[in-house]
């Protein structure tokens, strides 16, 4: 007699247990079976389908003729949960770590840009560590609200040194920032460390404080920017935005306008951002702000608020679990305007021209995206 066929549910339970247990060898098996599948999903969709789940950024900055053209990739915002609580976040960045590695020509070094962990648990984070260690490239962390708040970064630190810091590269000064600093809204509540870290995971609570630089790494960044000349090309990474979009959901940095007056100076100031996991631009003066997506979910657009030039992705399908995710490459051109391309998982890819966000929307505008919005 013939077997009956396997539930789907069955099958995906041996799935998921076959995931855990590959991740305590990581092998180089487990990643191709992740992206196998994301081929297969994206041709499914009759998807361009881009190779790369990472966010490449050629820089070629002619200012002053020392900036050499080089590439960078990123990854961000993989809300990770213990091993064996959540095999699709796991899965996901295993995509994203896979693409980077096939990367060709490979970039000179990987951003992370923050949330590797969904509650800042050592477990969580360790394990966000394990699965980057496998980036054949050099990676630069930055920190989110999800990795901080259960132990104000104590466990961060261990795994990954200094939460601030800036570095050169080949011409281009880079800064990372800690703009996920709040308030303290715990002590007077009586607050155990859990219950701060779910508070400020919340987002929409009512309860925490608005993300802040803070006014002690302010003037770090001062000390740390005045050595340059005013025309010297400058990257900063933030996880929050670095600018006000919407309170209510502190996709917000409030103290925004003192930290964007200290980089007015410049010619030019792109700020790549996390956080916000959706296709988002904006222009304040000279700062060019440009959004990346997560790997494990994309959050709404906000009610009010958003950036005029920011062209919306579609309305990702609630049933595809990898719809609204993925990646992109930013390209500054020598005058300090950024060209984007968002590297949507099983979509089209999205550019947004530089000269589109100088003009605020009336030239270059991006196409509309084609497929369906959910
Ligand atoms: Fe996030
Ligand atoms: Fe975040």
């Amino acid at each position: 007699m013939a077997r009956a066929p396997k539930s789907i549910e069955t099958r995906t339970m041996e799935e998921r247990e076959r995931l855990f247990r590959d991740l305590r060898g990581l092998d180089r098996r487990s990643f191709f079976r992740v992206s196998l599948a994301a081929l297969g999903a994206a041709a499914a969709k009759g998807v361009d389908f881009h190779p790369f789940s990472f966010q490449p950024v050629s820089v070629a900055h002619a200012a002053r003729g020392k900036v050499e053209p080089f590439r960078f990739a990123y990854i961000s915002d993989s809300h990770l949960y213990e091993r064996k609580l959540n095999d699709r976040f796991v899965n996901q960045l295993m995509r994203a770590v896979d693409d980077v590695n096939r990367m060709d020509p490979a970039p000179d070094f990987v951003l992370y840009g923050g949330d590797l962990a969904q509650l800042g648990q050592p477990k969580e984070l360790e394990l966000g560590a394990e699965i980057l260690k496998n980036l054949k490239q050099p990676v630069r962390m930055m920190v989110g609200e999800h990795d901080w708040f259960l132990d104000m970064g104590d466990k961060w630190r261990d795994l990954f040194g200094e939460e601030t810091y800036s570095f050169d590269h080949k011409g281009i000064h880079f800064v990372v920032l800690h703009s996920v600093q709040e308030k303290d809204f715990w002590t007077a509540r009586g607050m155990t460390p859990m219950e701060r870290m779910q508070t400020v995971a919340g987002l929409d609570n009512g309860i925490q404080s608005r993300f802040e630089v803070g006014a002690p790494q302010r003037e770090w960044l001062k000390k740390d920017l005045a050595k340059l000349a005013n025309d010297h090309p400058l990257i900063v990474f933030s996880h929050s935005p670095l600018y006000k979009y919407y309170r209510n959901w502190n996709f917000w940095t409030d103290d925004a306008e003192e930290v964007q007056a200290i980089l007015r100076r410049f010619a030019s100031v792109v700020v790549i951002h996390g956080h916000t996991h959706q296709v988002l631009t904006n222009r304040i003066g000279n700062i060019h702000f440009h959004g990346m997506l997560s790997t494990a979910w994309p959050w709404p657009y906000a009610p009010e608020g958003l950036p005029k030039v920011t062209v919306q992705m579609g309305r990702p399908d609630p049933f595809d679990p990898h719809d609204g995710c993925g990646d992109g490459f930013a390209e500054v051109h020598p005058d300090g305007l950024v060209d984007k391309v968002y590297n949507l998982w099983n979509r089209n890819p999205v550019r947004v021209a530089g000269t589109y966000v100088a003009s605020g929307g009336k030239k270059n505008a991006p196409p509309a995206p084609k497929l369906t919005s959910f």
